[in-house]
């Protein structure tokens, strides 16, 4: 799969209006683009009648095809800021085979000053975009935007949702026979709610009679300005859904008001903390320590480091929406500063010559060249602004993040309640509610639903024993700024990672031991991440006078990461364990079996964790996909990613293979 999806090919006519060279026809109306999509879109799906009788914690799902320059998009959420209460949220998810670059997005969307509030929220975090699926969080959580970048064929059969409203857009039948099949449409059916609607500025019979036999009602009605007539429908049919894994569908969603429970305040804490309260949830996180992200989430200096496979693995393809969903939010929530982060650009150096042709192949994927691109050492070097080794690649918008500064951004909603300094050892459940209990047997804290964010300790609940997590214990080395090694401008890494000064430190990491679990600092995991300094960069090794430092004396931390046996971290709801073997044990003599027994979910409970050595790329959209799942909203990931992250997939590989474990057995899988 290429990385960079084919950009759109615009063509600027004299009235200043795009024109799309690839399908040869217009992106909107010449009478008015705004208009014709207030008229097409927001009335012929009625919203804004649907919108005013919204409750306050309401959510409304809206689902396009071909976003285009984003003019529907704008002219919903303006609409929306309009008629619908303060609390309700707005997910639109719009699948687009041609993004626009930023600078003809800028140059769109420029033609509608009375959309300059919107656009410009738009397009502050929007930039030249990867394949996958972008995930935007805009207005503080109010509209959320998961545009689906590929072929709607792709994309659209991937999406996990319940659309309340479609805008059926994507050029005109005649100019793109390919996008309106049946096929789309039965995707819509699959898709949609008992009473969803639809509307589209075509009026084609074979669109209608394609919408007719998937399931909608559809009309005829006054289409805009000088078009006679456009289509509206209502989806009527009784869902006949195909086939589901039960393993992976999704469990009932929790009714009551809504009350969670976090065990854990490190970065996959705060992170799903933040994604629940900006949906209106009152969040109980408990925390063992005094303050939040003092275990692995509490290095002064954390890198974001975005390793990518030329092949596009699962995991490939979940750190590359991440990362750009880590960045996005980012921006939004965390000044720059020597104390919070800086994008200062990662140079992930290669550390041989397969690792070398590693990178080329990926630099030849054709990514935007401010998300990646290669480099020479001399280049590099350049970059770096101190001699580097070796080439490789340059993410010019990553960096370094403190990640306790973070983390204390993303508490700041009043609906989160911090309690700290209480361990909670065991969980119950009782009359709908959970309870997290401390040693002594006391309750903590008591909710309906619960995140376990607990990191290695996740799996020390006797729900949760089955998880197959591991700790990793790593240390990083703080090396004291020279005056030389203050032209360091970027983050060098390679096998290891040495970051610009941070109030007149480096830090430089890590190690990976396996076998032990004490936090004391070592002088000899210093020396190791010495030696891993010197591979980046002679210069900056001599510039910090290395050779004359006694490793044992330099200051350094340790924590422990936790890991799972695929690197990809555990977001989703928990199963009981017992029941699950019994219930699927056929899998084991076939795998393809199609069996239709719910899946014995615990109620409301959820883990997000194993992160790894990436936690600051993976738990910013790890909380969003818990949240979404917790709230019944849309999937912000395709759903071959969510069962990549299920926190169930060990338990059916072992199963599918026959095996039977528990326990610390299960981590050998
Ligand atoms: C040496 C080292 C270097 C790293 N470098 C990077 C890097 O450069 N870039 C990067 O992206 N990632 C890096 N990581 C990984 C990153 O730090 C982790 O992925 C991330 O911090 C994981 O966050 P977490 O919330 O899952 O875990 P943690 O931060 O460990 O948080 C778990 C929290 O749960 C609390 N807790 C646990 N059990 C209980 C309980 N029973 N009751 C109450 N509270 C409990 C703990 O006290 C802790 O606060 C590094 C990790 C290490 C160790
Ligand atoms: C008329 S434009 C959409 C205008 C847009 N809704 C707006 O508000 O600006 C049609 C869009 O559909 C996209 N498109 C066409 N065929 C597609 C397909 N098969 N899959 C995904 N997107 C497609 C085009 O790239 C284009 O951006």
């Amino acid at each position: 799969m290429k990385a960079l999806p084919p950009h759109a090919d615009l063509i600027w006519a004299d009235d200043g209006q795009p024109f799309s060279s690839q399908f040869g026809d217009l992106y909107f109306s010449r009478e008015s683009g705004l208009e014709e999509s207030r008229h097409v879109f927001l009335q012929h799906n009625q919203l804004p009648a649907r919108w005013r009788q919204l409750t306050t914690d309401a959510h409304f799902c809206i689902a396009e095809t071909g976003f285009g320059t984003g003019l529907n998009f704008l002219s919903a959420w303006q609409l929306w800021d309009d008629c619908a209460p303060p609390g309700a949220r707005l997910h639109f998810v719009s699948c687009e085979k041609f993004p626009l670059r930023m600078t003809d997005l800028q140059r769109a969307l420029a033609l509608w000053p009375e959309l300059a509030n919107w656009s410009g929220q738009l397009l502050a975090q929007y930039s030249d975009l990867t394949t996958g699926w972008q995930h935007f969080v805009l207005a503080d959580g109010r509209v959320t935007l998961t545009l689906l970048i590929g072929d709607v064929f792709d994309t659209l059969p991937e999406l996990d949702a319940r659309v309340d409203a479609w805008f059926l857009d994507g050029f005109a039948p005649a100019k793109n026979p390919q996008m309106w099949q049946p096929a789309l449409y039965q995707q819509m059916a699959r898709l949609s709610r008992p009473g969803s609607t639809v509307a589209t500025f075509t009026s084609a019979g074979d669109v209608r009679r394609g919408l007719q036999a998937a399931g909608f009602s559809m009309n005829r009605v006054k289409g805009y300005g000088r078009k006679r007539e456009m289509l509206a429908g209502l989806f009527t049919a009784p869902a006949e859904l195909p086939w589901q894994a039960p393993w992976y569908a999704r469990p009932a969603v929790h009714q009551g008001t809504r009350e969670v429970m976090i065990i854990g305040a490190g970065l996959a804490g705060c992170s799903t903390a933040l994604a629940l309260a900006r949906r209106g949830w009152q969040v109980q996180l408990i925390e063992r320590h005094a303050s939040p992200a003092q275990e692995a989430s509490g290095n002064p200096q954390g890198i974001l480091y975005c390793k990518l496979s030329p092949h596009q693995p699962p995991l490939s393809r979940f750190i590359q929406s991440a990362y750009a969903f880590s960045l996005r939010q980012l921006h939004a929530l965390l000044p720059q500063s020597e104390d919070t982060w800086a994008a200062c650009g990662v140079l992930q150096l290669s550390k041989d010559d397969n690792e070398a042709q590693r990178y080329q192949a990926l630099a030849q994927q054709g990514y935007p060249t401010d998300f990646l691109r290669g480099v020479s050492a001399a280049e590099a070097s350049a970059i770096a602004g101190l001699k580097v080794s070796r080439g490789g690649l340059y993410f010019a918008g990553g960096g370094w993040v403190n990640p306790p500064s973070l983390c204390h951004a993303l508490l700041q909603p009043p609906n989160i309640h911090l309690l700290k300094q209480h361990e909670a050892l065991a969980l119950t459940y009782d009359d709908g509610q959970w309870t997290a209990q401390d040693g002594r047997g006391q309750s903590i804290a008591s909710a309906a639903c619960v995140v376990v964010c607990s990191a290695a300790d996740s799996a020390r609940f006797e729900q949760t024993r089955h998880l197959p997590l591991k700790a990793i214990r790593g240390q990083i080395t703080h090396l004291p700024a020279s005056e030389s090694s203050q032209a360091l401008r970027t983050v060098l890494c390679s096998e290891g990672y040495v970051s610009p000064a941070r109030h007149g430190e480096h830090h430089l990491g890590a190690s990976f031991r396996f076998e032990w679990q004490d936090m004391q600092p070592t002088g000899e995991e210093n020396q190791s991440n010495l030696a891993l300094l010197a591979d980046l960069s002679g210069e900056l090794t001599e510039a910090l006078a290395l050779s004359q430092q006694d490793p044992a004396a330099l200051k350094a931390r340790a924590a422990l990461r936790c890991t799972s046996p695929d690197y990809l971290p555990l977001i989703g709801p928990v199963v009981q364990h017992e029941p699950f073997i019994r219930d699927y044990a056929v899998l084991g003599k076939d795998a393809s079996k199609q069996l239709d027994t719910p899946a014995p979910w615990y109620p409301g409970l959820f883990v997000n964790c194993a992160h790894g050595s990436r936690g600051l790329i993976s738990c910013p959209l790890s909380g969003e996909l818990l949240a979404a799942l917790l709230n019944n909203e849309p999937l912000p990931l395709p759903r071959q990613l969510v069962q990549a992250v299920h926190p169930s997939r060990f338990l059916l590989r072992q199963l599918v293979r026959g095996q039977r474990t528990r326990g610390s057995d299960t981590a050998a899988s």
